[in-house]
């Protein structure tokens, strides 16, 4: 359980001195995540390459860093903090469907990996930004390997029909394209065929087929030096991620023996485990038949279980009173979809009382806002059995209007 990483007087401590709501991350649990995927794909010695878009704080991608980890980046922002966060440019992949020329240009200044295109004419724009550089940039085409990751509609990528990718027929024109460009150095292609994906079998399947296209695509005189298998691998709410060994058994097979280089772009499996938000209850009430816990937390701060339905675990930090009943976690915010957890099994809680929100740690903050003018949370690290630092403050209201004119 995640529980034993997040030991109730510290988070109480925590609560106390940084207020509430506050995002509280393990380093331990994150660095866990981190080695594991090393141990799993020693035989393969891949490039990882964080998914910043999971959990972008320095704190946290500075150890990713450390550990010799890169990173997948989806906007001229991301990239700007994978610099500031440790990042090597030389192990940055710069993915997304739609990069400005803006954006292209501060990429290939700043010298990444490699430039993953979503269609030909991004690859165009790539070109002309090149020429206007006088370099000649690295690219990657992103291929809709058209396989279904079977996982919540909104997080599935790779089938036909999605905006994401190019298919394999146009890939291999575009690719021969670039080749025959002074401005474009083809070096990868890639897949991400979904987040939330708790099976290997669409992984081998995707994998088989880039490996095959990017050998006919040798075979047409294209040889390219990454084969990139994207992130996605998913985590049960509640639990550390699912053994990476089965990941790394289904591409080993496909990829042995092609000289290919592997790079992989982890990002919530790396990050939701290491991650609570703590919440403070405010209020009590009976509405209907339901029994409501009003905390201080609300969908602005975590909007997983609205977007998504996702089920985070919640626990009280401290015992309830009396049996357990069946509650609604809910916020502040002016919306019936504001819900943190639905139909979770309590004691009663106190106002006043902490309740922990589990498996927070990718995409909770990073997908935060200020909606209702709520500013945004504060973040801790716990580096240690009873040590912890505060890694962003609260924002004030302050800075909810410093931006406007
Ligand atoms: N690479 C690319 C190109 C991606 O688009 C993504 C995620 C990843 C890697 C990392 O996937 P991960 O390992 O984190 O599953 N907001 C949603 C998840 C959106 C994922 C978008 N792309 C959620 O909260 O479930």
């Amino acid at each position: 359980m995640l529980s034993k990483y997040f030991r109730p007087a510290l988070l109480e401590k925590i609560a106390a001195k940084a207020g509430t709501p506050v995002y509280v991350y393990s380093q331990e649990l994150f660095l866990r995540q981190v080695r594991a995927y090393k141990r799993a794909f020693r035989g393969l010695d891949p490039l990882f390459c964080y998914a910043m878009k999971a959990n972008s704080s320095a704190g946290l991608c500075g150890l990713a860093a450390r550990e010799g980890f890169g990173a997948d980046v989806v906007s001229g922002g991301e990239l700007y903090r994978a610099v500031r966060a440790g990042f090597k440019p030389g192990k940055i992949i710069f993915s997304g469907v739609g990069k400005t020329p803006e954006e292209l240009e501060y990429a290939l200044k700043t010298g990444v990996l490699f430039v993953n295109a979503e269609s030909f004419e991004e690859v165009q724009e790539l070109e002309r930004v090149a020429r206007c550089l006088k370099l000649r940039a690295p690219m990657s085409l992103r291929i809709n390997p058209d396989v279904d990751p079977h996982t919540h509609k909104y997080i599935t990528t790779g089938k036909l029909g999605s905006k994401f990718g190019v298919s394999f027929a146009e890939a291999e024109k575009i690719y021969l394209y670039a080749a025959a460009s002074r401005w474009l150095q083809p070096a990868a292609a890639q897949f991400h065929i979904g987040s939330q994906v708790h099976s290997a079998r669409p992984y081998a399947l995707a994998a088989r087929r880039l490996a095959a296209f990017m050998a006919r695509l040798a075979a047409a005189g294209v040889r390219l030096e990454y084969a990139d298998v994207g992130g996605g691998w998913g985590v049960k709410e509640g639990s550390e991620m699912a053994d990476p060994a089965l990941l790394a058994r289904a591409i080993d097979g496909v990829f042995a023996g092609t000289g290919l280089k592997l790079i992989l772009e982890p990002g919530r499996s790396v990050a939701a485990p290491s991650g609570v938000l703590l919440a403070r209850v405010i209020y009590r009430k009976r509405g209907g038949r339901k029994n409501f816990v009003i905390v201080d937390a609300a969908m602005n701060d975590l909007i997983r279980p609205a977007l998504y339905g996702a089920k985070h675990p919640v626990a009280l930090i401290g015992k309830g009173r009396g049996p357990e009943k069946t509650y609604d976690i809910v916020g502040p915010v002016c919306e019936s979809g504001d819900f943190l957890a639905e139909g979770a099994r309590l004691r009663e809680p106190a106002p006043g009382q902490l309740l922990a929100v589990y498996s927070a740690g990718a995409y909770g903050f990073s997908m935060s806002s200020q909606y209702n003018s709520r500013p945004r949370a504060a973040e801790a690290l716990i580096t240690g059995p009873s040590s912890w630092r505060l890694i962003r403050r609260r924002e004030t209201y302050k800075d909810l209007v410093a931006p406007e004119l």
